[in-house]
């Protein structure tokens, strides 16, 4: 590749052609502030629509300032980055922003978290020299996301996110002039449009107009109801990136501290969703092995592939977009709802509670967790399985409220026996691992030998789609991992016109998988955040001393004691579903 000699502030700097200044700069240790500009290219996102101006700079020879983001560096190219005129043009670009920006940045959602905030005290702003009239829009809640778009600056990195990579386009500008926003069609609420709740819009964000919709307060109240009997599931993508929260370096496993954390809230129970996880593969790998049993005695019509169905945007998008695969489609629930059911419909009995006094509480790195909490076929006589979930982020704002010095916890084991897990419900946490969890147990019930190495390479990474091949008996069974429901798309398009075979396909909507899910801390588009989170992840699978689902002897006894077999009558009451046709609804 042809390199590019150029001087940034009096500072030689060699760079690929193509480059644009900001990133030639950025590339030097030259930091040129931007805001609409967004790049990862390890999932293919990059918003370069050049809407802001925040990026200007100065190049000599032209008699205007351009937008580095989108100016390509050129031989012999004199860049100025911080001259007088540049740092003002900057300034009043900001003030003009700020001049049509609600105010209440005390009580925003993004408050210390906003880039435009960020931006006006990098740039010393201390006045508002701009008055005026400021558009004004309706506050939206859904049951995940809550849009003010009162607070979009137009951006539009929501609308590369939903748009090219996720191919939803529900989020798109809209309007003229000073009314110009992204929005909906029509400015309908997300849930009446083919939003899958993923948002990955609300991750990249700068500024409030998107957030996960609040449910701290219902917990706060719920908390001191001396009535009711509270507990949590922790999904495993939380434990590595809580941390972040209170200043500790991402992909920190912070299990311990945030299991007393939880404690010192008062729960009445702390558990971890790791122990429905490894009932998700008891029951999915019985799955799987039913349908291979069938197809390769040639029986006709056997749904294959089979796609998981541990991630609710996921399967909203394929009841939206894909009905003539809903048969595909694992029936297992997620390991969230296997864990609302069984603490509603087993634990409380064995405890004692009435399930009417009991709440049961999830902590997700996932905003689309509480649209799936909220499904219908998940509330049994008026009384959800799940009563609401909160985000990773969430819980980071009440322990702040409730005083509780996370760093100086001491650590604390989740409550027994929901609390007991194995290596492969951890790995539930990053994209491959629900299909390496799954073929671990599958490998070894189908052989009847044991695996002597548990680790599928081939599933991991975070290439957009993976294809491991794993021989079980006589089979090489094809088995494809997608991140990304622009990625889902491409797969499920193939295999429909027969040009991709798989035996099961693992979905996740989020890049990364949960690790990198639209609660977890703002990665502020540095995607080495989800890749260190994902890393820590596969390592506590490492350090755990059983690394199988079925090997889990917490999960034994309980299908010993109170559920018979995997895939059996009880346990399609209680950890089985169905799907809807949305599509043509
Ligand atoms: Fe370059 Fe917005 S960051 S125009």
């Amino acid at each position: 590749m042809r390199m590019i000699r150029l001087k940034i502030d009096g500072k030689i700097v060699l760079a690929p052609e193509g480059t644009t200044i900001l990133n030639a700069a950025l590339k030097a240790g030259i930091h040129i502030p931007h805001l609409c500009y967004m790049q990862m290219d390890d999932i293919g996102y990059k918003n370069n629509c050049a809407s802001c101006r925040v990026c200007v700079v100065e190049v000599k020879g032209m008699n205007r300032l351009l937008p580095s983001c989108t100016t390509p560096i050129v031989e012999g190219m004199e860049v100025v980055t911080n001259s007088l005129q540049v740092m003002q043009k900057r300034r009043m670009v900001v003030e003009l922003m700020l001049s049509d920006h609600p105010k209440d940045c005390l009580i925003c959602g993004k408050n210390g978290e906003c880039e435009l905030q960020k931006l006006a005290i990098s740039f010393g702003l201390r006045e508002m020299r701009f008055e005026g009239k400021e558009a004004v829009h309706d506050m939206q809640h859904s049951i995940s996301i809550t849009r003010d778009i009162t607070k979009c600056i137009m951006c539009r990195r929501c609308e590369t996110m939903c748009g090219d990579i996720q191919t939803c386009g529900i989020l798109t500008g809209i309007d003229r002039g000073f009314n110009v926003v992204v929005n909906t069609a029509f400015n309908r609420n997300l849930i009446e449009t083919d939003c899958t709740f993923c948002g990955q819009c609300v991750a990249v964000c700068p500024v409030g107009a998107l957030y996960e919709t609040d449910n701290s307060f219902k917990l706060s109240r719920d908390l001191i109801n001396p009535n009711k009997k509270v507990i949590v599931q922790v999904a495993p993508a939380v434990r590595v990136a809580i941390g972040e929260l209170f200043g500790i370096p991402a992909g920190t496993n912070s299990t311990g501290k945030m299991v007393t954390a939880l404690k010192k809230l008062g729960f009445d129970g702390v558990f971890d969703t790791n122990f429905a996880a490894d009932i998700t593969i008891m029951e999915e790998a019985t799955e799987l092995k039913h349908r291979l049993d069938d197809y390769l005695a040639g029986k006709q019509d056997v749904k294959l592939p089979l796609y998981t169905s541990c991630c609710p945007s996921w399967v909203r998008f394929a009841e939206l977009n894909f009905p003539e695969i809903l048969d595909n489609l694992s029936t297992t629930r997620s390991p969230q709802q296997i864990f609302g059911s069984l603490a509603k419909h087993v634990w409380a009995e064995k405890m004692g509670i009435d399930k009417k006094d009991l709440v049961c509480v999830s902590i997700m790195p996932c905003i689309s967790k509480k649209y799936e909490a909220s499904r219908e076929e998940f509330t049994v006589e008026q009384n959800p399985d799940v009563d609401y979930s909160l985000t990773t982020r969430e819980l980071g704002r009440i322990l702040k409220q409730y005083n509780i010095d996370f760093n100086s916890l001491q650590e604390s084991e989740f409550d027994s026996p929901m609390g007991k897990s194995t290596g492969a419900a951890d790995i539930f946490g990053r994209t491959g691992g629900v299909m390496e969890a799954a073929s671990r147990t599958l490998y070894e019930w189908a052989t009847g030998t044991k695996l002597e190495d548990v680790d599928f390479i081939p599933m991991r990474g975070f290439e957009e789609v993976r294809v491991a091949e794993v021989k079980v008996g006589n089979e090489v069974l094809r088995l494809a991992v997608v991140h990304g429901l622009g990625a889902a798309r491409k797969v499920v398009e193939k295999i429909k016109a027969g040009e991709e075979n798989f035996h099961a396909v693992e979905v996740m909507a989020c890049k990364g998988g949960c690790v990198g899910g639209g609660g977890q801390p703002y990665h502020h588009g540095n995607f080495d955040i989800v890749k260190t989170r994902a890393a820590a992840i596969q390592n506590i699978d490492y350090h755990k001393e059983i690394r199988t689902s079925h090997n889990n002897r917490y999960v034994i006894d309980l299908y010993r004691e109170s559920l018979g077999k995997p895939y059996g009558v009880m346990t399609h009451k209680l950890f089985h579903t169905h799907y809807i046709d949305r599509k043509n609804k």
